[in-house]
């Protein structure tokens, strides 16, 4: 019987998490859950936002479905025990390096889109993000130059093995795909970008049938607007992976609507929502679970290999929100457990 751990964390965290259990558990897989805190509320209860305990129930467990960290009230305590921390420290120990997200527009959402419904209605992407390198991860500090200024630093460096590796999930993703992937960087200013660039076309040689092309990030981002139907596979950094999923998410409704998988080497996973905490509407019931479950399918396919409860997940979104269910991010004003409600319905 596979164990999922469940870290539901901060804000809304916990609301869509319960959400997206319910409907595993109507599957009727017979998995079993077990809960740990993880975030500012495991910051509050223990004084670290990743607790050992919690660590080692995310090494025991066969997945992970993870809520959302963040709180304002701890933005000022040092760093390395902010809520965010435990995100970070999630991936960095679990070697959790292939970030999956997931864009397309389900029928119906043509309206919620930030783009005009013919532009949008062309998004069917998969963003590629590296996950354990980047300026997230390099040398970091504040310091005080000898003329007295402050000064904060982050290094930006990607190791060639670690751009290999990612490289080739995206093409392996691409392969299953529509076999066309897009290197998204800013080799004209970075020396790391120069290299990502440099491995990606190396590792391309392994994969001809895959068409490459390469993008500057700001161009990307521009295109993502533009022509967002261009895009199969985007493979990219830490950093500006980060910055175009949530740029993505519009295009296709909502922050609320995209769902992530982190895979560590073996396909050991975590599953989130892009989104955050949104402590603005936490504990109101007014979050979409619609990226929390539709990241509980995508556990279901790539750790589980219960590819066809994914799909059933996947239809009764799409179902759901093709019957008119909103909630209030999609311009509706269903709460989150009425969203799950039909959802489930559709199961
Ligand atoms: C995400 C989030 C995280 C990130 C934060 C919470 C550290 O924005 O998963 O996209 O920057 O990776
Ligand atoms: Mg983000």
């Amino acid at each position: 019987m596979a164990l999922i751990a469940v870290l539901a964390g901060d804000g809304i965290g916990p609301e869509v998490t319960a959400a997206a259990v319910r409907v595993l558990n109507t599957l009727g897989l017979g998995l079993t859950f077990e809960e740990a805190p993880v975030g500012g509320a495991a910051y509050a209860a223990n004084g670290h936002p990743l607790p050992p305990a919690t660590l080692d129930l995310a090494r025991r467990a066969d997945a992970i479905l993870f809520g959302a960290v963040g709180d304002p009230r701890f933005d000022t305590v040092e760093r390395r025990l902010r809520p965010e921390q435990a995100i970070l420290g999630l991936r960095a120990e679990l070697g959790l390096f292939a970030n999956l997200r997931p864009a397309r527009l389900m029928p119906g959402l043509e309206e919620a889109s930030a783009l005009r419904p013919e532009v949008a209605r062309a998004i069917d992407l998969l963003i590629v993000r590296e996950l354990n390198g980047d300026v997230y991860f390099g040398e970091k500090g504040m310091r005080t130059t000898p003329d007295g200024r402050r000064e904060g630093y982050d290094v930006m460096r990607y190791a060639e093995d670690e751009v290999r590796r990612i490289a080739h999930v995206g093409f392996r993703a691409a392969m299953g795909r529509q076999q066309r992937l897009c290197s998204v960087d800013k080799a004209n200013v970075l020396e790391t970008s120069q290299l990502w660039r440099d491995v990606v076309i190396e590792v391309a040689a392994e994969y001809r049938q895959v068409e490459l092309s390469h993008m500057y990030v700001d161009n990307a981002a521009m295109q993502l607007v533009r022509n967002p139907g261009q895009f199969d596979v985007i493979l990219t950094g830490n950093l500006f992976g980060d910055i175009l999923s949530d740029q993505a998410s519009m295009c296709v409704g909502s922050i609320g609507m995209l769902p992530s998988a982190s895979l560590d080497a073996a396909g050991k996973g975590l599953y989130e929502p892009i989104h955050g905490s949104a402590p603005d509407i936490a504990g109101q019931g007014k979050a979409n679970p619609c990226a929390a479950i539709l990241s509980a399918a995508m556990l279901l396919r790539h750790s589980l290999g219960e590819a066809a409860g994914a799909d059933r997940i996947e239809a009764a979104v799409a179902a759901a929100l093709a019957g008119g269910a909103r909630t209030g991010d999609l311009g509706g004003a269903l709460s989150t457990g009425a969203m799950a409600d039909r959802i489930i319905e559709q199961l």
